[in-house]
């Protein structure tokens, strides 16, 4: 008691920003490190605050000797995977021993149905894992695991807002993996404050992040996104994990994106297609027919184009609008495309291929609620421009592949050949494409190579 009477006379606090971390010698309005605004509070420490994260994996304390690398043994890591391929893919090849995962996204999207989900996987496959809940009851997440189909022996519920508990369980029952959905509604003894702030987060988070450490065990955490897609608390919270997954998706729609924005055991390029149905989360292991299903045949200001999602190549439509523009300074509204690189597409097309479209309104929008990601994209945010200016459809099978520079040159696009693959497999018979470096056939695609963009808008139009 005397104890504890003492430490809580020598409580310091101090003025942490709740973006970046920094931490301030008192309240500003602007934080001076990431200047955001209104983001700085007040942290009380306390001097026994167990923030330490041990790293080691076979709980050793004491000295520690460094080894030098060309004598470690890396691990081969053997991954445990939760029987979702999509969800696999997107973490590098399944969950990493050891490893911190962080699961992003909006609240309602479906980041407990897709935990639950792999949890199910990880159980069927023999591996016991704890699902501590801190948003829902025991027996709210059983009726839902049922309804999912997800019951199973080894899936292990529990309803905790406490870490200290959660950790507890967690050493007892010796699961393969420990899920805690979310981050924002658990707290720890060791702090002060409600769950959710900033010192709530990065001690249960340390604390999570050192069990997964030092026993090898992956933990997977949920977050939840506030409304301008920031992660809700600390961005230190990203810094401190190894992966950060976040999962994405219209309210309107059922498609559902996941993605790795931070891996340190995989590609942040992988992209995994979901959809959200009565029974769940479905995969859909063919995004290029979902994304094209609803396409207009022969539609005036269409053009698609095939990228590359990390090792997968994706065929995705891009639309685009112009119309005169009644005042003075044309508008440009563009969703899933760059501004900046429209305004320059609109530029080359004026000065090189002869279209006047400067003075326009331009709509360009990606369908199936997608981001062009890559400059390998432009050629057909271009034509489908130059089709709408010239209300000229392309013909219903074309496909444009390629980066455009300022002077009107079409460049090349990696891996040009996987994209033409999946180009024919959905029934596209041409594309227009930079001049390649060596000839290349592909069975039943007429390939219309262009240097120039001039070149590439004659060619695709059949001029
Ligand atoms: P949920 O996983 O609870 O979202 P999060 O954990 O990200 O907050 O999913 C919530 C939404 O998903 C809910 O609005 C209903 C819908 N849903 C379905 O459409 N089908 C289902 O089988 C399940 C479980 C949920
Ligand atoms: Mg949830």
């Amino acid at each position: 008691m005397a104890k504890k009477a003492s430490a809580k006379s020598k409580r310091k606090t101090r003025w942490v920003c709740t973006a970046c971390g920094a931490t301030t010698s008192g309240w500003f309005g602007k934080c001076p490190h990431c200047e955001g605004w209104n983001t700085i509070e007040e942290e009380v420490m306390r001097p026994e605050a167990a923030d330490r994260v041990v790293l080691h994996m076979d709980g050793r304390e004491g000295r520690v000797v460094p080894s030098s690398l060309a004598t470690v043994e890396a691990d081969a890591m053997p991954r445990l995977s939760t029987a979702i391929p999509e969800l696999d893919r997107v973490l590098g090849g399944g969950l990493v021993p050891g490893s911190v995962t962080l699961l992003g996204g909006a609240p309602g999207i479906g980041k407990s149905t897709l935990l639950l989900q792999a949890c199910a996987g990880l159980a069927a496959s023999g591996n016991a894992v704890l699902y501590a809940s801190g948003e829902e009851s025991v027996a709210q997440v059983a009726s839902r695991a049922q309804r999912l189909g997800a019951a199973h022996d080894a899936l292990l519920l529990m309803a905790e807002t406490r870490s200290e508990a959660i950790l507890d369980a967690a050493i007892a029952s010796s699961p393969a993996v420990v899920v805690v959905d979310s981050i924002q509604t658990v707290y720890s003894d060791q702090q002060e404050g409600l769950p959710g702030n900033v010192s709530q987060i990065r001690s249960v988070t340390a604390q999570l992040v050192s069990h997964a450490k030092s026993r090898g065990v992956p933990v997977v955490i949920v977050g939840h996104v506030t409304k301008d897609g920031q992660l809700a608390g600390p961005r230190l919270l990203e810094h401190m994990v190894d992966a950060v997954l976040s999962f994405e998706g219209d309210e309107e729609r059922a498609t559902r994106m996941l993605r790795a924005t931070k891996n340190r055991f995989g590609s942040t390029q992988e992209l995994g297609v979901f959809e959200m149905s009565g029974e769940g989360l479905r995969e859909i292991p063919n995004p290029s027919e979902a994304f094209l299903s609803e396409r207009p045949e022969g539609a005036v200001g269409s053009c698609v184009t095939a990228t590359l999602e990390g090792s997968r190549p994706l065929l995705l439509e891009v639309q685009a609008l112009l119309g005169p523009s009644p005042g003075g300074s044309p508008r440009r509204t563009c969703v899933g495309a760059d501004q900046a690189r429209v305004a320059m597409l609109l530029a080359v097309l004026d000065r090189h291929a002869n279209l006047f479209v400067l003075d326009q309104d331009v709509f360009v929008n990606v369908a199936g609620g997608l981001r062009l990601s890559e400059p390998a994209a432009d050629l057909a945010v271009l034509l489908a421009i130059a089709s709408s200016f010239r209300r000229q459809a392309l013909p219903g099978s074309t496909v444009a592949l390629g980066e455009v520079g300022l002077t009107g040159e079409l460049r090349r696009v990696p891996r040009v050949e996987a994209r033409l693959q999946e180009a024919v497999r959905l029934g596209f018979s041409r594309v227009v494409l930079p001049r390649l470096k060596s000839s290349l056939r592909i069975p039943g695609l007429e390939l219309l190579e262009a240097s120039t963009v001039g070149e590439a808008v004659e060619a695709a139009f059949g001029d």
